[in-house]
Order: C-alpha cells, then sequence, then structure tokens
C-alpha cells in the first residue's frame, strides 16, 4: 500500500509517520508538507534514509502541483493531516486557515476523483461540535451532536468535514473521518498549551494562563491517536464519522501544576492572562462508537503520558531549543507581550 501523508512534518503527522513505518514495513510513505512554521524537516530526520519514505515539498492547495504529484505516484491512501491549526493564529490571522483547510481540502479530494483512491481520510478535531458547559460533566461530544463551531479555526475544520461527506454522498469517495481531542506527546509545537508550559517552566518564564484556568480539555496521547486513525483507514465503514478521545479531563490549571510538580519548579510562575476570545469551555469525547465497531481504547492516561512527554523534551532539548530560538519570538511578543 502506498499512503500519502499529508502534513507529515507537523506534530501528529510526524507521528504518524514514525508509527507507520515501525508497523508496517511493507508500506510505502509520501509525506507531502508545505514546512510552514510549525513543520520540521528535523521531526522527520531519522526516517529521511528510509527507502520505504519519501519526503516532498509543496502546498495541499496548489492544484497543478498535487496532480502532478498523484499522477507520479499513484497513491492508494491520503491521509490529511495538513492544516493551519492553533486557534489564537486563527483569532489574529484568519485567511489562511480557509485557504489551507478548506481550499486545500477540496483540492486533494478533487485529485482523488480525477485519479481514483481506495480511501481518503481526514484528520478533524472535536472542535466542530462547539464546547459543553462546565457544569454538566455528564455531557460528551458523540458523533451525532450538531456541528457549532467557535473559532475560524473550528469553522474552517467543519468546512472541510461537510466537503469530504459531500464528495462521498455526491461521487462516492470512499472517505473516512476522525474527530479527536487535544493531543500531547513528542514533536508539537511550542504555541500548544502543554509544549508551551514545559518551554516556559524550563526557562524560568511566567505561565501565561487564560483566565482563570477552568477550562477543561480531553487529552490524549499523540501514538493513541495515531492507533486510532491507522484502524479507522484499515477496518471503518465508508462514508463514518469517528470521534477519539479517552476521558482524560483535566482543566488547564491543573494541568500547568502537573508540569511545575514534574519539573520541580515553583507555582510562582503561574500568570493569569486576558482570556482567548470566544474560549472554548470543555471538550470531552463519547468514544463509545470506535470502542464498539473498532475495538479502540487509549493505552495511555494522562498521568503517565505527561512524565513521558515531559521527558521527551528534556531529552530532545535540542528540537525545542531550535524552534524557541527564531520567529517563535517574534509570535510569543505579539501574542503573550501585553496581555
Ligand atoms: P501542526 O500545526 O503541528 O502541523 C501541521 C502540518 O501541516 C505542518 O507540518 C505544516 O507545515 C503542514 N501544513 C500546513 N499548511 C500546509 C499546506 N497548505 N500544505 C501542506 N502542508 C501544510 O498540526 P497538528 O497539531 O499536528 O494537527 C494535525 C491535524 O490534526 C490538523 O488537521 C488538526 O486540525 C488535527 N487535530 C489536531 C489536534 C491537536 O491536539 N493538535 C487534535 C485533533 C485534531
Ligand atoms: O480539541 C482538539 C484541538 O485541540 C485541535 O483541533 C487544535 O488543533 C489544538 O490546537 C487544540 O486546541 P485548543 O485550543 O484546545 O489547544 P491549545 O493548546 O491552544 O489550548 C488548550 C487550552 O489551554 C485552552 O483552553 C486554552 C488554554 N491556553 C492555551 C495557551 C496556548 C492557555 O491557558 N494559555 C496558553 O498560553
Amino acid at each position: 500500500m502506498k499512503i500519502i501523508v499529508t502534513g507529515g512534518a507537523g506534530f501528529i503527522g510526524g507521528n504518524f509517520v514514525h508509527y507507520m513505518l515501525e508497523e508496517y514495513p511493507q508500506d510505502k510513505i509520501v509525506c507531502l508538507d508545505k514546512l510552514t512554521y510549525a513543520g520540521s524537516l528535523e521531526t522527520l530526520e531519522s526516517v529521511m534514509d528510509n527507502p520505504n519514505f519519501k519526503f516532498v515539498k509543496g502546498d495541499i492547495a496548489d492544484r497543478p502541483f498535487v496532480y502532478k504529484l498523484f499522477e507520479e505516484e499513484k497513491p492508494d491512501v491520503i491521509i490529511n493531516f495538513a492544516a493551519e491549526s492553533h486557534v489564537d493564529r486563527s483569532i489574529t490571522d484568519p485567511d489562511v486557515f480557509l485557504q489551507t483547510n478548506i481550499m486545500g481540502t477540496a483540492v486533494l479530494l478533487d485529485a482523488c476523483r480525477k485519479y481514483g483512491i481506495t480511501r481518503f481520510h481526514q484528520v478533524s478535531t472535536d472542535e466542530v461540535y462547539g464546547d459543553l458547559p462546565l457544569d454538566r460533566p455528564d455531557m460528551f461530544f458523540t458523533e451525532e451532536t450538531p456541528i457549532h463551531t467557535s473559532s475560524p479555526y473550528s469553522a474552517s475544520k467543519a468546512s472541510s468535514d461537510l466537503l469530504v461527506l459531500a464528495y462521498h454522498r455526491t461521487y462516492k469517495l470512499p472517505v473516512t473521518i476522525s474527530r479527536c481531542s487535544n493531543n500531547y506527546g513528542p514533536y508539537q509545537f511550542p504555541e500548544k498549551l502543554i509544549p508551551l508550559m514545559i518551554a516556559n517552566a524550563l526557562n524560568d518564564k511566567p505561565l501565561p494562563i487564560y483566565n482563570k484556568g477552568e477550562n477543561v480539555r480531553d487529552w490524549l496521547y499523540v501514538r493513541d491517536h495515531c492507533v486510532a486513525i491507522d484502524l479507522i483507514v484499515r477496518k471503518g465503514t465508508v462514508g463514518e464519522v469517528y470521534n477519539i478521545g479517552g476521558h482524560n479531563e483535566r482543566t488547564n490549571l491543573e494541568v500547568v501544576k502537573t508540569i511545575l510538580k514534574e519539573l520541580g519548579k515553583s507555582e510562582d510562575l503561574i500568570t493569569f492572562v486576558t482570556d482567548r476570545p470566544g474560549h472554548d469551555r470543555r471538550y470531552a469525547i463519547d468514544p463509545t462508537k470506535i470502542n464498539r465497531e473498532l475495538g479502540w481504547e487509549p493505552t495511555t492516561l494522562f498521568d503517565e503520558g505527561i512524565k513521558m512527554t515531559i521527558k521527551w523534551y528534556l531529552d530532545n532539548k535540542s528540537w525545542l531549543d531550535n524552534i524557541i530560538s527564531g520567529e517563535y519570538q517574534n509570535y510569543y511578543e505579539k501574542m503573550y507581550g501585553n496581555r
């Protein structure tokens, strides 16, 4: 099987590439990535010489380029991780989110129609369901929860989901969609909560928590997400949506305190800052469908996964330092300078 993995130089796509090359030595992986600020070839360094792996730099929204790639590679399966993925950036600059997340997905779908594939899998997010109240711990997102987006990021992801489903219904394209909760683990860009807090704590910088830190996320160790996507692609039902998450809910304040404790740093580093506009209160996934139909369940609980993640950042300090030392400083100043 030949698989095009888009966005494979990013966090989850990168972890997926490593996972697939380890698990399926008979398969070929072609990684298509634009190498935006969020993509890094360092993430793929250890697989660059693998004969079953090929890296191609390009934009999923560049139609002639994508068609040529399909013509040359003749892939069986496309797994679309490529996206602009950070909510805060979508609030300050929505345009690129529409271009990559919606137009880019449309181009990939058209290429799949034109050249034929056995599966197009869209890596989506639980953010398409909006949020849940903090005082209703009995409520969870199921696949039937209505789409109700909050940020330009989630609106762009919901739009691409709708396109994917439309191409299935109208053109019978063999698609699947997964909607996962918050991931954490190796290679996550330090704009997201967990790696940002680890990076700041390591450098004794203030840890900026939005509002009072009461918002809740449902954390999933990235490898569990990779296993779930692989299962859906191989055994999932065409045309279906699968939620992925593992009942590991934590408030942001709890997450940050855990990181500080693990690193032996003082809670005095915590700083409460102005809230994110439109900030979603709580995400929580009901994974009954993927568990019942495909037998998936998470294997790493948060208390263990966060230790593994912190250890990875300590062991791979140069990966983190290379990001923090560049353009990231301007981003950080813009987002947090006057907050
Ligand atoms: P990321 O920002 O770490 O990586 C995105 C990758 O896509 C980068 O390598 C980037 O260079 C590439 N890319 C961006 N625009 C591109 C374009 N136009 N053409 C080709 N490549 C492009 O993102 P991530 O956190 O790894 O998320 C991957 C996917 O999973 C996204 O679709 C995201 O919506 C979804 N998702 C993320 C989470 C999470 O917690 N991070 C949870 C659920 C779903
Ligand atoms: O649920 C899946 C989604 O999870 C993915 O679709 C997104 O791509 C991914 O970025 C993530 O979205 P969030 O907005 O939940 O993740 P983020 O890491 O940006 O923030 C997590 C929580 O932490 C959120 O409540 C905001 C808060 N936060 C975040 C940052 C960066 C802070 O309090 N301070 C911060 O500096």
